[in-house]
């Protein structure tokens, strides 16, 4: 299984950072990325453009999220088709930060069957709060968001398990419970499909991350912003 290794930028960039595929390229040669595929998902204005810096370096672009719809009377939203057609191949959704803002499980589902539907790799993010870790919830929250989130009858999708409480934060999950946590989706979701770390990840930490057993790669937001730092974790996977 070929880890994956996906930056997140949120709400952050501009047009001049389509110059930044090419910097991460100079840094981390493709030659060098055997086994790893590298993924950039920037907001939506600047797919277009981010596709096209990528092309011929081996970087995959993603949206941070879609519409369900295809098209319609959705005033600001984007579909899945609409991203597929900028040439991104991949759509994040379920992000925690979404579904602080009131998307459920059902809105993820719809938005990844959206996106199989137009051809592109959903990553679905999953993720309990802290409240709900230390209670004991962990293992079953992120369960129930998994068979609420995956859309039935497709495999071509990518869990990213994020604990909401370490996005942004500086706090990591200790392994053993990344472990234990990616082994329970692991025993969900099956052998082949590719489950991702998220909550900041940096390039301190990666190498051990990245190590643990059925961790298949990293969603990364604040480091993903530098692509030396991105450089330096796609390195140590
Ligand atoms: P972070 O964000 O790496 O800045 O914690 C991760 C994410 O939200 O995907």
């Amino acid at each position: 299984m070929r880890t994956l290794i996906a930056g997140n930028w949120k709400m952050h960039g501009s047009k001049d950072w389509s110059r930044k595929p090419a910097e991460f390229d100079e840094t981390l040669p493709s030659r060098q990325r055997t086994g790893i595929d590298v993924l950039i998902c920037p907001p939506f204005p600047y797919l277009a453009a981010m596709a096209k810096a990528c092309e011929g370096l081996d970087i995959a672009v993603g949206s941070q999220d879609c519409h369900a719809n295809s098209s319609g009377a959705h005033t600001g939203e984007t579909s899945a088709e609409m991203v597929a057609d900028c040439g991104a191949t991949y759509a994040i959704v379920g992000h925690s930060e979404r579904r602080a803002a009131g998307e459920s499980d059902s809105d993820a589902c719809q938005k990844a069957e959206a996106a199989l539907r137009a051809g592109l790799i959903p990553i679905i993010c999953v993720g309990e709060t802290l409240e709900q870790r230390e209670a004991g919830e962990a293992l079953s929250v992120v369960e129930g968001q998994i068979k609420e989130s995956v859309p039935y009858g497709y495999d071509d999708y990518v869990i990213a398990y994020e604990p909401v409480w370490a996005i942004g934060t500086g706090k990591v999950a200790e392994i053993s419970d990344i472990k234990e946590m990616h082994d329970h989706i692991r025993g969900i979701v099956g052998a082949n499909t590719r489950i991702l770390y998220g909550g900041s990840v940096k390039p301190g930490n990666a190498k051990d991350i990245l190590a643990t057993e059925n961790v298949n790669g990293a969603l990364i937001g604040g480091a993903s912003l530098e692509m030396a730092d991105l450089a330096a974790i796609a390195r140590s996977a």
